[in-house]
């Protein structure tokens, strides 16, 4: 079995999506794509990942809709939920390993980490990293600090020889249209010049993000950790894309 890809979606503000883009691409490679994932939840003082699973107990036990399609799709899929295992950013890779060592086999272990600044543990835990990617919104405040982020880690982290990680891209995320805007072609020509690249696919400020289930009614599940987005909602996200140009990146 080889070794698997350590990926991280990762900038210091909160709110761009980290956990998201997480949690979308860990579920549509595991329950849609066949690749066994692992999700590490690296913040200690929020576990926002594992947040997203207990809601997904609550809201597929409640509404009889859900619980069916649950139902329906492990009856087929013949594997388990990808695990979420509960960390800090210090002891994150070394659970990891541990958890490799124990024969659990995923292809991917995405960190789903917090945008703290300064936090030395964090800095370490990126650097072990194998491939980075920087959501950004057009939000001025969000967009310097994702490219002031992926700048240094780049220029001082990269070149330095001090860290693993063998690419860092931008995701546009929250941006009004479906395909990038003048202002993120703008944006991209600058951060090209800092050494910085950006993925084509780009994800829109859309309500889907938004369904993570209700305890009624028979709305699907867009972002779900066990379950692959619906297909209605799939429809126009760009989420096929976005994975398919992770997958050519990290090799998987
Ligand atoms: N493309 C999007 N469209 C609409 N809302 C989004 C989108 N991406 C993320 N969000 C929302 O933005 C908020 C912050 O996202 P989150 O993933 O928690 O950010 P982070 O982990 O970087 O702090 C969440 O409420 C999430 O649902
Ligand atoms: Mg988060």
């Amino acid at each position: 079995m080889s070794e698997p890809v350590f990926v991280a979606f990762a900038t210091q503000k909160g709110g761009a999506g980290k956990s998201t883009l997480t949690a979308l691409t860990a579920s549509y490679l595991h329950y849609i794509e066949g690749i066994d994932v692992m999700v590490m939840d690296c913040d200690d003082r929020q576990h926002s990942f594992k947040d997203y699973r207990d809601n997904d107990f609550l809201v597929t036990n409640e509404n009889p809709y859900l619980k069916r399609a649950v139902m329906n799709f492990y009856r087929n899929f013949g594997k388990k939920a990808y695990e979420i295992i509960l960390t800090n950013p210090g002891d994150a890779v070394g659970v990891a390993l541990d958890r490799l060592e124990e024969g659990v086999s995923p292809q991917v272990v995405f960190f789903d980490i917090t945008g703290t600044v300064n936090d030395l543990s964090i800095v370490k835990l990126l650097s072990r990293m194998d491939y980075l990617f920087v959501p950004i919104t057009t939000d001025t405040a969000d967009m310097k600090s994702s490219i002031r982020f992926a700048s240094h880690v780049v220029n001082n982290m990269l070149t330095t020889g001090k860290t693993k990680i063998k690419g860092v891209n931008l995701v546009w995320n929250r941006i009004p249209s479906k395909s990038k805007t003048r202002l993120c072609d703008m944006i991209d020509g600058y951060v090209e010049e800092l050494g910085l690249q950006s993925l084509d696919t780009v994800l829109s400020n859309s309500s889907r993000f938004f369904k993570d289930g209700a305890t009624t009614g028979r709305n699907g599940l867009f972002r779900s950790t066990m379950m692959p987005p619906d297909k209605r909602l799939l429809k126009g996200s760009n989420l096929p894309e976005l994975v398919a140009e992770i997958r050519k990146i990290i090799n998987v």
